[in-house]
């Protein structure tokens, strides 16, 4: 099918989009584009023309098949283990239309975007499924950002209105998002481009702290009402009509808009269009996952990531799949909490991060072995480059050794280079390189789901992924092709080191260093150094209770030497309580870079999951173990 899909590609998607609705056909080619800046601007057009509603294809379609109404779409579980409950594909359609029909009696229209800032709770999916049947784009923000990030994405993408909950939960601590997204409405009401007329406030905490009559709960969050602005969604909710006509858009209209992790600089709102999204979705999800009928598919990303964009909503519905919506915190309330979700539902396929796993492995198997986990079929991840220590871990203890493990890599841009996708490995001129190598990971021709721009910036899109190999899309991630063909991603470019003219890749030394029993995580990056030119500076976090002494140092250097060779051998090794993260877990490098110059000037840190990692190690450098 591969072989087809970049051979033939008119003829592959052809076929594949017959299982879809489309509303009229398309005027032109299935899959039309430029990738050569030098020949004109970037485009990618895939069923440009024909018009369709992903919200039809993914609901409507689906509850009109017999039986497939009353299966069940979601088992939401809540932060707190006995708070959980089921939607099925009939409550799902019903919501959704329900909640489309409140925002076209507010006046959204298509074209129009909409923010989202709530918790993964199912009305998160009826407001983005809302969105998309009446053509409007939405601007999903996780629940874990700022205000400040908040009004950035909301002013960037000129949101109409706010979609936002009273609080959550997130482990035992009360965040009160309203109050958040106040203060960003507020934030925005001093710049120019701010638009937002409502903000809809979903009484997700009010709600229960009724049903539990928690009165001593109730003015905890003490809300303020803004009654210009704010309207109560199960107020709109109760009038509601249930019937909603889909809007027909065409095939490239905007779906949404997804601000990147900000790991490389400042966040990019990506621009991902209706058709070939969806149809992209739909098949990685069937054919990486296997996906089959009786399947419970678990995801743990969360909706505000592209991951949960793609594959807790838009991919298993659009394949009846029966999926885990999880509010809560994977190792609240106890560390086994992941593996007790398993067994209640009987997951047979898991989707979660490297990071996930190196957390888990750091508690060890005790907790593993107390919940059954057979129902498990599939094991998959991404988000990062998976160290060898963490694989290994997953596929024995998780998976019990009878999982394949699907690690796929993609982007927030790009999705899975599966069907269609055309790799190749270019070296510094651009030239492409054969066989087994390593260099730059690019890609030749489009896929339905590569995005389209970055919004409101074409410019930007053009300069980071085609101006610098024109011909290619570029990903900024390096990237080796072994004997057999697989590709092995070594990391992102700029986190490269050379040592002594030795291109050597973060994860190669991290994944060496890994492997001392002692370790929990650590990050590598460049150091300048006046003979090596750059040298390899190391920051260690120690499984717990475990001290950073001399002798573990020594041994740490010994294993890269010995796993790497001496010209990898780390000049600094530093204690480090924690690693400086964006809020989806991906370490943010270059800013490690500027800690270990001592460099104060950190550039874009909107998206740092928590600062005060950074000032621990600004105050402990002094100590790097040279
Ligand atoms: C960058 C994209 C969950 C992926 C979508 C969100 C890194 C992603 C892998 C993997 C090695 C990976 C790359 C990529 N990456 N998956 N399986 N192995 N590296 O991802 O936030 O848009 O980031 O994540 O560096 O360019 P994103």
């Amino acid at each position: 099918m591969h072989k087809k899909s970049v051979e033939n590609p008119e003829e592959f998607w052809g076929e594949l989009v017959q299982e879809f609705y489309w509303n009229s056909p398309p005027t032109g080619a299935i899959l039309d584009y430029n990738f050569d800046v030098t020949k004109g601007n970037v485009y990618v057009n895939f069923m440009k023309g024909a018009t369709t509603n992903i919200c039809y294809n993914l609901l409507d379609r689906k509850t009109q098949e017999t039986d497939q109404g009353e299966k069940i779409a979601y088992y939401w579980e809540g932060n707190e283990p006995h708070d959980c409950s089921a939607i099925t594909y009939s409550q799902l359609l019903t919501e959704v239309c329900k909640f489309a029909n409140v925002l076209r009696s507010l006046g959204v229209q298509k074209g129009d975007r909409v923010a989202i800032y709530l918790p993964v709770i199912p009305e998160l999916i009826y407001a983005m499924l809302a969105c998309a049947r009446i053509g409007v784009v939405h601007s999903i923000v996780f629940a874990g950002f700022s205000a400040e990030s908040l009004c950035d994405r909301i002013l960037d993408s000129q949101c109409i209105l706010l979609v936002t909950a009273d609080g959550f939960y997130r482990g035992e601590k009360l965040i009160n998002l309203k109050q958040i997204a106040d203060a960003a409405l507020e934030k925005c009401k001093c710049k120019k481009g701010f638009v937002v007329k409502r903000c809809i406030v979903v009484q997700h905490l009010g709600n229960k702290l009724r049903k539990s009559q928690g009165k001593a709960h109730c003015n905890i969050l003490q809300l303020f009402w803004n009654s210009e602005t704010d309207m109560c969604w199960e107020f709109l909710m109760k009038n509601a009509s249930e019937q909603c006509e889909p809007e027909w858009v065409d095939a490239e209209h905007p779906l949404f808009i997804l601000y990147t992790s900000g790991s490389t600089g400042k966040p990019k709102g990506v621009l991902h269009t209706v058709a070939g999204y969806l149809i992209y979705t739909a098949i990685s999800f069937k054919y990486i996952f296997d996906y089959h009928d009786n399947d419970v598919y678990w995801c743990t990303a969360d909706i505000g990531w592209i991951t949960g964009h793609s594959y807790v909503t838009y991919g298993p519905l659009a394949n009846g799949a029966t999926s885990v919506l999880f509010e809560g915190l994977l190792l609240y309330p106890h560390v086994g909490r992941l593996y007790e979700i398993i067994e209640k539902y009987k997951v047979t396929k898991l989707y979660t991060a490297p990071t996930v796993i190196r957390m888990l492995m750091r508690l060890g198997e005790g907790p593993v072995r107390k919940f059954n986990l057979k129902s498990l079929k599939i094991l998959g991840c991404a988000g990062e480059p998976i160290n060898p220590e963490a694989w290994t871990w997953y596929y024995n203890v998780i998976g019990n050794g009878q999982c394949p493990i699907m690690d796929t890599f993609w982007q927030t841009e790009t999705t899975f280079p599966f069907f269609g996708v055309l790799p190749a490995v270019l070296n510094e001129h651009g030239e492409e390189l054969q066989a087994e190598a390593e260099g730059y990971l690019a890609f030749k021709q489009p896929w339905p789901s590569i995005l389209r721009t970055v919004y409101g910036d074409n410019e930007r899109f053009e300069t980071t992924y085609f101006k610098q190999f024109p011909g290619f899309y570029l990903t900024g991630d390096s990237c080796r092709r072994d004997g057999d063909g697989y590709y092995w991603i070594t990391g992102r470019v700029d986190d490269m080191l050379n040592v002594s003219g030795h291109l050597l890749s973060s994860a190669e030394v991290e994944s060496a260093l890994s492997e001392h029993s002692a370790v929990a995580e650590v990050a590598v990056v460049s150091h300048p150094h006046p003979m090596k030119g750059e040298c390899i500076y190391c920051f260690v976090t120690l499984k717990d209770g475990r001290e950073l002494t001399k002798s573990i140092s020594d041994e740490l250097k010994s294993k890269v030497r010995q796993k790497i060779g001496p010209i990898a051998t780390p000049d600094f090794i530093q204690n480090a309580p924690g690693l400086p993260k964006t809020r989806s877990g991906k370490i943010m490098r270059r800013i490690l870079r500027r800690i270990a110059c001592n460099e104060k000037e950190l550039g874009d840190v909107s998206t740092l999951i928590d600062p005060t990692v950074v000032d621990v190690l600004f105050s402990q450098r002094g100590q790097a173990a040279a």
